[in-house]
């Protein structure tokens, strides 16, 4: 059956106490949003439907940053979740097989539970994911007879034996297009909040005849982010699950709670993760690497073998091959290290190539900005930077080349070559013994004057 998912992303967050859209607000180093979008993505959905509102260009663009498909409708008003939901019948028109209604503060849906609701949905009209509360609060109340979903009546609205009940509304619907928008038609704002509840369709569907069931998942599926403590706690839950994760995959970590990832980080086998390093998005480590202690990778690749840090950084577009060193206080980005070569110490190494065996020297810099231009820097393969080279870009140093420490190298350089661009030194015998006597004496003058 084909399905389209329709995740609502209009409401403000007033409890954040932010000028962000509540759905933009990063887990995993991933807008709440896109862990949303993510969830859902596993169904293969045709579409994508996201209900925006508040900061709706700011939440189009992160939407579609995560898949460009997916198409943004607005919601100007928020009157209530049937009222976002109902917004998205124009982009679904002419679609008709299953709609999943998800919402954008809640990222921890698992794909396996939203197949288990497309399951139902086979032999149901209306399928809603329910748990069982620890704390039921204000959620809204699921009302079963028997395997029957027979209502949902909204915590504001329910009765003291409603309330109660601890099987409780997620959030998340699954119906027939044609069905649900004609369910939503017909919901009224009758209620203790004045507001369109897409959980009334509910009642509006048994009333009609309309099968309506539950499937449930545990509580911290469908934990829902309003504020920042919130935020905090779910960064917390996310973390032990991609520590867990890594367990599983053969990374060592000798203190994996200080180790922080990414949604998308991806660790070989055998790799050991130092304390403190940090992953953001994007990254992707081979297997028996080693990342030492406070490192901070983003947006890069590190092949096999390699020893990163400790204290490097490793910024987008850093693609090392295997077995490359870098050490510490090195920052790369838009960089591709060539197998074995080294950087071993206080280098930045930005918007540049470099070949196999090459070794770069300490304080090596590509200077590769000219406050207007990014140039490159291209280096060949057994080449030697002495310590303390600036590369001014756009250069090219050829295979097995060398450069004598402290050179500025403004021209290309040919293979084989040795390149020297520095003052030559000059020396004055005897010079220093004097230059003392006459500093000395100096002093001496200036400390009987006072
Ligand atoms: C909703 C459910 C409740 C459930 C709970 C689970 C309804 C009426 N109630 O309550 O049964 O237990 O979620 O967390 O559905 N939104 C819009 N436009 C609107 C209103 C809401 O886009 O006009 C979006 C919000 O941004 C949010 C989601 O819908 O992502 C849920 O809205 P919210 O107001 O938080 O619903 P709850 O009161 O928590
Ligand atoms: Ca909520």
């Amino acid at each position: 059956m084909n399905t389209a998912l329709v995740i609502l992303a209009a409401g403000k967050g007033t409890r954040m106490n932010s000028d962000l859209p509540k759905v933009l607000h990063p887990l995993g180093g991933a807008p709440l949003l896109a862990h949303a979008m993510r969830a859902g993505a596993s169904l293969a959905p045709e579409k994508t439907v996201i209900v925006a509102g508040h900061g709706a260009d700011l939440v189009r663009a992160a939407a579609q940053d995560h898949d460009e498909t997916a198409q943004v409708v607005e919601q100007t008003e928020q009157l209530g979740t049937a009222h976002a939901a109902g917004q998205a019948r124009g982009a679904l028109a002419g679609f008709d097989g299953t709609v999943v209604v998800l919402f954008g503060d809640t990222p921890f849906v698992q794909p396996e539970t939203l197949e288990a609701m497309i399951t139902a949905q086979a032999d149901h009209d209306v399928v809603v994911l329910g748990f069982t509360a620890a704390d039921p609060g204000r959620y809204g109340r699921l009302v079963m007879q028997g395997d029957t979903l027979e209502r949902i009546v909204e915590f504001k609205d329910a009765t003291p034996d409603e309330r109660a009940i601890s099987l409780c509304n997620s959030g998340v619907v699954a119906c027939n297009a044609g069905l649900l928008f004609d369910l939503i038609n017909a919901v009224g704002n009758d209620n203790a909040s004045g507001e369109y509840y897409l959980t009334d369709i509910i009642a509006l569907a048994r009333a009609d005849g309309r099968r309506a069931t539950v499937v449930t998942c545990d509580e911290s599926e469908t934990l829902g982010i309003n504020t920042r403590a919130e935020l905090a706690s779910a960064e917390a839950a996310f973390q032990g699950r991609a520590r867990a994760q890594a367990f599983d995959d053969g990374v060592t970590m000798p203190a994996p709670g200080t180790v922080h990832f990414a949604f998308d980080t991806v660790i070989g086998r055998d790799t050991i993760v130092e304390p403190n390093v940090v992953f953001g998005p994007g990254v992707t480590v081979e297997t028996g690497a080693t990342i030492r202690a406070f490192s901070h990778l983003e947006g890069c690749h590190v092949a096999r073998g390699a020893i990163i840090g400790p204290y490097a950084r490793l910024r987008p577009g850093a693609e090392l091959s295997e077995n490359t060193r870098v050490g510490n206080f090195v920052e790369i980005k838009n960089a591709q290290i060539g197998e074995g070569t080294k950087v071993n110490h206080l280098s930045y190494i930005g918007d540049a190539t470099l070949g196999a065996r090459t070794n770069i020297g300490a304080g090596t810099i590509t200077c590769n900005y000219d406050g207007v231009l990014k140039h490159h820097t291209d280096i060949g393969d057994d080449v030697f930077i002495g310590s303390n080279t600036m590369l001014v870009a756009p250069v090219h140093i050829g295979d097995r080349a060398l450069t004598g420490s402290g050179s500025v190298i403004t021209s290309d350089v040919d293979p084989d070559a040795l390149a020297i661009a520095r003052a030559p030194q000059v020396e004055k015998p005897g010079m220093a013994t004097k230059l003392r006597t006459i500093l000395k004496a100096k002093k001496a003058k200036l400390q009987r004057g006072s």
